[in-house]
């Protein structure tokens, strides 16, 4: 799939794409059919709403679904985001986000790079996600919500929120986020017919099926879900090779560390048997679930050093806890 002049332009002004129902019916089936059986397991990748046993995000599914670890390499995610960069892209994140009926909680206003970077030490802004839809969304199940045009403010400053929601994330203040919306169109209004036009903030919705793909410093946010229906949707944060993280902070099913590039699978992949590696079939790696705050540079000087101490960055002496994690909802 290739974006045309007008898709680039567009994401160049606005930050993002939706493209309504790109995956059929059959398509998004194979993956709704995975999701209880992984949202069942007791696996450190299912982080639990604040309020009880629902399940808010999965971690890297496709590191043990066999189905999943097809879309992670589907040329419709993979290949618009490689046009975008002009380069070889490796996972960073996987997510099944849950926003479960009645229970999905809210994710505050933040941009996804200021996490990146902050956390895991990337170095530029040539990452993204490209998400899809597992279900329909529409105005009462929690949609995403955009600030068109914030991309181009680059990196916000944020603070680290950790009581909101289940777990901390970078967010970014009210006021700044009232002055950008006001700067992207402010309220909106309604047309003659009394019908409501979007002004500074827009919230793409579509059936199931549906992609978005949006910039890293594009400022995103989703309200709660008190409806009756699930808003199921998959992340794939995908990250330029050559700009890939710089330290191990958070335990690797949330920020991987495998920078090899993805090779893409045929087109029908979701439909058809293709080979693929499950390593984490069988639960996660210990070395996984190591982090360290000390970045991979600093590291390698001093094992070099005479002062020996750190080590290799997935593992070691250097390793600190995987309860000591930073935002990990982007
Ligand atoms: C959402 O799924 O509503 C937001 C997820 C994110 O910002 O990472
Ligand atoms: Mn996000």
């Amino acid at each position: 799939m290739k974006l045309s002049r007008e898709q680039l332009e567009q994401f160049d002004r606005d930050g993002y794409l939706f493209f309504p129902s790109l995956f059929t019916k059959d398509e998004i089936r194979v993956l709704n059919d995975e999701v209880p059986a992984l949202y069942a397991q007791r696996r450190p990748e299912n982080v639990r709403e604040k309020t009880g046993d629902v399940v808010r995000t999965n971690f890297a599914a496709h590191m043990y679904s066999y189905p999943f670890a097809k879309l992670a390499r589907h040329p419709r995610m993979v290949e618009p985001i490689r046009q975008l960069f002009g380069e070889d892209l490796y996972m960073h994140q996987f997510k099944i986000n849950g926003k479960a009926a009645f229970d999905g909680d809210v994710w505050q206003w933040h941009q996804d790079y200021g996490t990146w970077l902050n956390d895991d030490m990337m170095p530029t802004e040539r990452a993204m996600n490209i998400a899809i839809f597992l279900d329909d969304v529409n105005d009462y199940n929690g949609p995403l919500m955009f600030i068109p045009g914030s991309h181009k403010r680059g990196v916000i400053e944020a603070k680290h929120d950790l009581t909101t929601t289940s777990y901390p994330l970078w967010t970014i203040d009210n006021d700044l986020i009232s002055q950008l919306v006001e700067r992207a169109g402010g309220r909106g209004g309604f047309d003659a017919a009394g019908r409501y036009v979007p002004g500074g903030i827009v919230s793409p919705k579509g059936p199931a099926g549906s992609m978005i793909l949006f910039h890293g410093c594009l400022v995103h946010a989703s309200g709660s879900n008190l409806s009756p229906w699930n808003r199921v949707a998959v992340y794939l944060s995908l990250c330029a090779v050559s700009n890939h993280i710089r330290r191990h902070k958070r335990p690797e099913y949330i920020a991987h560390r495998d920078f090899t590039p993805i090779e893409c699978l045929p087109d029908d992949c979701l439909l058809k048997d293709y080979p693929v590696d499950l390593p984490w079939k069988d639960g996660v790696p210990a070395s996984a679930l190591q982090t360290s705050t000390v970045p991979f540079e600093e590291m390698k000087q001093s094992a070099a050093g005479p002062s020996q101490g750190a080590t290799a960055p997935s593992g070691g002496s250097a390793a600190a806890p995987a309860a000591n994690v930073g935002a990990i909802s982007a």
